[in-house]
């Protein structure tokens, strides 16, 4: 049996991600957890965002998956050093808001979108910190809220949130938004058409990439033809 790739987020949000890694990697299979019964996860305090993400570690690991990609923004920024720590064996890839990306192409004023939890994390600071230039203006938004929205396609909220949240920034002048929680691409049409001068940045692509580098180094990259497969499974009862 060909051990699968793990991929998890607080639902349907790192679907967005997972769409990007299984364009590089099509011959891989992976195993989908939707943890929609604890979403949002950007809501929660660390201690419960902690153990709820070792749970689903701990059931990936109980089917020998060779990877986990935490393809959410919340998990990733609160939990990956520890997730590190606590599982040594493990490789884990995690997903980021892309401070980076806008930093590195020299826009003048940027946006990032975030959960509460990710916008107060240390590591978003460290992120901004470590590739801000002297000409460059981040602004953080705190999306109380949405990405609960999103997943549960409240069509009214979600518009509600979008506009209350970004139409003080029409005109401007914002370059670029950071969509720094794997559920803000599912709205980007829509937030586009508030912004619409702006780029908007995802980092599923790095993502992607990363999760290829680190199976390639690892001599783990699955070496069939075959098109790869995908299982999705779900923690919501319905
Ligand atoms: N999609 C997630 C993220 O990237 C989590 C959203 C949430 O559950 O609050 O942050």
């Amino acid at each position: 049996m060909k051990r699968k790739i793990g991929v998890f987020d607080s639902g349907i949000g790192g679907k967005t991600t997972l769409t990007e890694i299984m364009k590089l990697l099509p011959h891989e299979n992976f195993i989908y957890y939707a943890d929609s019964k604890n979403n949002p996860y950007g809501e929660k305090t660390d201690n419960e965002l902690f153990d709820i993400v070792c749970n689903i570690v701990d059931y990936f690991i109980s089917i020998d998956v060779k990877m986990i990609v935490i393809a959410c923004n919340t998990a990733t920024t609160r939990c990956i050093k520890f997730l590190r720590e606590k599982y040594k064996d493990m490789l884990f890839v995690g997903t980021e808001p892309a401070v980076k990306v806008a930093c590195d192409n020299n826009y003048n004023n940027t946006l990032v979108m975030a959960t509460p939890l990710t916008v107060h994390s240390d590591r978003l600071n460290d992120l901004i910190e470590d590739n801000i230039k002297n000409n460059e203006n981040i602004i953080l938004i705190s999306c109380d809220g949405l990405a609960n929205a999103i997943e549960n396609n409240n069509e009214e909220k979600i518009n509600f949130i979008l506009h209350s949240l970004l139409d003080k920034y029409i005109d401007k002048n914002i370059d670029a938004v950071v969509l720094g929680c794997t559920h803000y691409p599912l709205v980007k049409d829509r937030i586009q058409d508030i912004l619409k001068d702006s780029v908007l940045i995802d980092g599923n692509i790095g993502v992607a990439k990363r999760v290829k580098q680190l199976l390639t180094e690892n001599n783990l990259l699955n070496d069939s033809n075959e098109d790869g497969s995908v299982e999705f499974i779900t923690s919501k009862k319905e």
